[in-house]
């Protein structure tokens, strides 16, 4: 008799914290985590432009950029816990959470990528030929798992 009360209290203390852990989202990581990637987007603005041939080709701030995504880009993969799932006005899709193993490849092929660049680009030949691929890794990662605006 005493035994089962226990287990029934034992169970009751499990649901009632197994169900405040699925609802308590660390808010913080998810502001966190989207004001590094911010950073990634300002640095890319000047860059883009380049590309466009809207504003004069600057090595010094591709390279910048190029630092960013280098050091960005290892601390936001550690930045998508489970408890960081919604709220806060998160961008991140549900497919995201299953396929996290993908999600981190593509921050460490986004890093490998900003890290080649960074020695292959010396003009602007190399920038508008190399530059391109390194930013692919933005928009593919956002297809999958970025909500559309
Ligand atoms: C591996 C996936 C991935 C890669 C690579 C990636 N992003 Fe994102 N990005 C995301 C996700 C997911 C969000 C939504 C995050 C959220 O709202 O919680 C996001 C959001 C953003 C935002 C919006 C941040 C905000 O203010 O809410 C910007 C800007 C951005 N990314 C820029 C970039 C740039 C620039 C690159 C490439 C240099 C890049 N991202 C590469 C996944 C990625």
């Amino acid at each position: 008799m005493k035994a089962t009360m226990l287990v029934a209290l034992l169970v009751a203390v499990s649901a009632v914290s197994a169900s405040s852990a699925a609802v308590a989202q660390n808010l913080e990581i998810i502001k966190e985590r989207k004001a590094l990637l911010k950073e990634m987007g300002k640095a890319t603005k000047n860059p883009g432009g380049m590309l466009k041939q809207e504003i004069p080709f600057d090595l010094a701030a591709v390279q910048a950029a190029l630092k960013t995504y280098q050091a960005n880009a290892p601390k936001i993969a550690k930045l998508f816990p489970d408890d960081a799932k919604t709220g806060g006005e998160t961008e991140a899709l549900p497919a995201l959470w299953e396929n996290k193993d993908d999600v981190m490849q593509r921050f460490e092929k986004l890093a490998s990528a900003a890290k080649a660049a960074e020695a292959a680009i010396t003009d602007e030949f190399t920038f508008m030929d190399e530059f391109p691929k390194v930013v692919g890794n933005c928009g593919g990662c956002h297809k999958k798992y970025r909500k559309d605006k």
